[in-house]
């Protein structure tokens, strides 16, 4: 049996983890170890908190007590670290929660599963840790790290100790390095569930500068398919890109949205650019395909019209998010900037 601590489990990417995983497999025991900051839901685990698989703990991954405890009482034997302040956005406005958790926080959870002989520490991290490209060009493994964000700075200093853990202890550590993740759960503030929801109610659609960067979509599912194969078969060490070749600009998947709902491009409004703002990102995904034998299985044409849909059928889940004070004052922050 593994008995994994999944950390940030109520989170978007988190929450569809333990999902997918405890409809699959019966090889599995999580403790879900997670903060309910803002992003944390537990509405997203409904369906499992009654597996006898399962265990919900609140708490944070810099609290070392609570992590000896946790290891101790349910023996754990792996590690995935989904917790972290995920948005860029967020981290131009405050960086300090971003540096705590991502950084320190990962610092200690590395410190606590060394000194309970872990088999495996993922660690989640995101293509952002690259920088930017150009027009042409890929990600690889080897690109080196060139974060430009406080959010990609601190995922960077992230991967950084979780391989110096590797190196000097011997610590079992694998790191996924994923690109923009869409599908039901996420945080309305990311551009997919944002502008489905703005559209949804005819509110304006604010396009970041000229809408022209580019990101590489991947649906969450496939994202978590890759997490669950590296940490059984990834290599200590190692390294591994994931993305499915998905390349978008920011106005195409807007204008794409509007159209799957029937709504007008006039909706649509440019406005300031994100102060930094990386231009391109795009994933050379070849590692671990050849290697741990995994590929991406949705289209996003196919499943960006699933992700409407989940939104659109589940107002309830996104209607109290979006009234909360939490989000209208970041809003208000975030126009001042
Ligand atoms: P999210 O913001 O939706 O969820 C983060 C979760 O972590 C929340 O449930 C939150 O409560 C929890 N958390 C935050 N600080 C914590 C702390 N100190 N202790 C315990 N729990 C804490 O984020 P997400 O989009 O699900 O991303 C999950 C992970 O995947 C992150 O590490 C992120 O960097 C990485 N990632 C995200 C994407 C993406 O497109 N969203 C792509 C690549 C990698
Ligand atoms: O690449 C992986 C990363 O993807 C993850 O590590 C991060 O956790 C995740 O938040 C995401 O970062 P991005 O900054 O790429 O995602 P976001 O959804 O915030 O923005 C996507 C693009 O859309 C980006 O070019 C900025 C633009 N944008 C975003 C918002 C919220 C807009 O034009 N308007 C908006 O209102």
């Amino acid at each position: 049996m593994k008995k994994v601590l999944v950390t940030g489990g109520a989170g978007f990417i988190g929450s569809n983890f333990i999902n997918h995983i405890l409809k699959t497999r019966d090889d599995y025991f999580i403790v879900n170890l997670d903060k309910l900051t803002y992003a944390g839901n537990l509405e997203n685990l409904k369906e499992v908190e009654d597996n006898p698989n399962y265990v919900f703990v609140k708490g944070d991954i810099i609290n070392r007590e609570l992590l000896d405890y946790l290891f101790d009482k349910y023996e754990i034997n792996h590690v995935i670290n989904f917790a972290a302040e995920s948005h860029v956005d967020r981290s131009i406005l405050g960086s300090e929660v971003f540096y705590r958790t991502n950084v320190v926080g990962t610092a200690v959870l590395l410190e606590a599963s060394r000194n309970h002989n872990v088999d495996k520490f993922l660690q989640v991290s995101t293509d952002e840790v690259y920088g930017s490209l150009g027009a042409t060009g890929l990600f690889t493994e080897t690109t080196p790290l060139s974060p430009n964000s406080p959010y990609s700075s601190s995922k960077a200093g992230a991967d950084m100790a979780t391989l110096s853990f590797n190196h000097t202890y011997g610590l079992p550590v694998t790191i996924t390095r994923c690109s923009n993740n869409y599908g039901p759960l996420q945080f309305p503030e990311k551009l997919i569930p944002l502008m489905i929801i703005n559209a949804l109610h005819n509110k304006k659609l604010p396009i970041y500068g000229d809408g022209m960067n580019v990101r590489d979509w991947i649906y969450v599912i496939d994202h978590n398919r890759a997490v669950e194969l590296a940490l059984e078969n990834g290599g200590d060490g190692e390294v591994y890109n994931v993305g499915a070749s998905q390349e978008m600009t920011n106005i195409e998947i807007v204008k794409l949205i509007l159209q799957i709902l029937g709504k007008s491009e006039d909706l649509i409004e440019y406005v300031k650019d994100r102060p930094g703002h990386d231009r391109r990102y795009a994933i050379d995904s070849s590692k671990i395909q050849n290697e741990l034998g995994w590929k991406p299985e949705f289209r996003f044409e196919d499943a960006i019209v699933k992700t409407v849909e989940w939104y659109k059928g589940n107002r309830s889940w996104w209607e109290g998010i979006i009234s909360g004070d939490y989000l209208k004052y970041y809003e208000k922050q975030y126009k001042k900037r």
